[in-house]
């Protein structure tokens, strides 16, 4: 499939994870792409690894002005803008509400939703200008943006918020052909921090997280990426304000089918 021939892709975070593994697949798919990332060394990195059609931006997603200088030197040097997958975040300190320290609130809010509402406007604004429409998606959650995790306020917080963004944008947006989506991912691999080809220690938390998730697997930054693709192209033409889970069955795990001992007795 080459869904992105002659479109120009922004993505946030794109060194990271799950967004280099974006950055791929719209590359594989024929996209020009910007990364954007405020590890500007490692953007710098993997935007030589893969070659002419990728530029690195180094940016802080919680700076105005770096956000808007990212946007215009994407739209100046590729040409426009057409996609953006707004990805950037962090996970954040895992702390009671009554415990959790001020500044751990303010930083986490700050990147991940502060940030996401900076790189979407600023990208709302040039696609408006480029009159062309556009696709963003936002990164959400699903075990914080539909869901809830103890001790981690500021997490869910930024996460409810950014899917609550994302539909007030879907509609804001819809007048000029742009859409706006949010993903939320469930546990992903590369969250547990230690390679795949570690030791045992690794595999048996792997096996521990996909015990508890229905499909019984992992999910990959290639599922992630599968799923953006899919929302950032003409394909989904028609679907706008989603929040679209991608978690393997994670969330619909309520009391009454909790993996270790629901309501009713385990049929298998
Ligand atoms: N990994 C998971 O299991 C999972 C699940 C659901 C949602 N998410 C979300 O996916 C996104 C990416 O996560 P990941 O797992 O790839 O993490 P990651 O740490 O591998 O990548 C995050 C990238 O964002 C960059 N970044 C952080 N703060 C930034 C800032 N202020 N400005 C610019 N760049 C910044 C980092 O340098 C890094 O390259 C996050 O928003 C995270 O909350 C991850």
């Amino acid at each position: 499939m080459k869904r992105f021939e002659h479109k120009k892709v922004l993505v946030t975070g794109g060194a990271g994870a799950i967004g280099s593994a974006a950055v791929r697949r719209f590359l594989d798919e024929g996209a020009r792409i910007a990364i954007v990332d405020r590890n500007g060394a490692a953007a710098r990195e993997l935007a030589r690894s893969l070659g002419d059609n990728t530029i690195a931006i180094e940016a802080d997603v919680t700076d105005e002005q770096n956000v808007r200088a990212a946007v215009e030197t994407t739209v100046e040097t590729l040409g426009g803008l057409d996609v953006v997958f707004n990805n950037a975040g962090i996970s954040g300190v895992v702390a009671p509400v009554h415990e959790l320290p001020v500044e751990d609130w303010d930083t986490i809010i700050r990147i991940n939703l502060r940030g996401i509402f900076l790189v979407l406007q600023a990208s709302l604004r040039a696609m408006i200008e480029g009159g062309a429409g556009g696709s963003i998606v936002n990164m959400g959650s699903s075990m914080a943006g539909w869901d809830v995790l103890s001790g981690g306020a500021g997490y869910v917080a930024s996460k409810h918020g950014v899917v609550g963004l994302t539909r007030v944008a879907a509609l804001d947006a819809a007048p000029y052909g742009i859409r706006v989506n949010a993903i939320c991912p469930g546990v992903i691999e590369t969250m547990l921090g230690v390679p795949a080809s570690g030791d045992g220690d690794f595999k048996s938390s792997v096996q521990h997280f996909a015990d508890r998730i229905p499909l019984r697997r992992i999910g990959q930054p290639e599922d992630v990426a599968a799923s953006v693709a899919f929302l950032a192209s003409d394909e989904a033409r028609h679907v706008t304000g989603v929040d679209w889970l991608i978690d393997g069955g994670q969330t619909l795990q309520s009391w009454a089918n909790a993996p270790t001992g629901g309501a009713f007795p385990k049929y298998r």
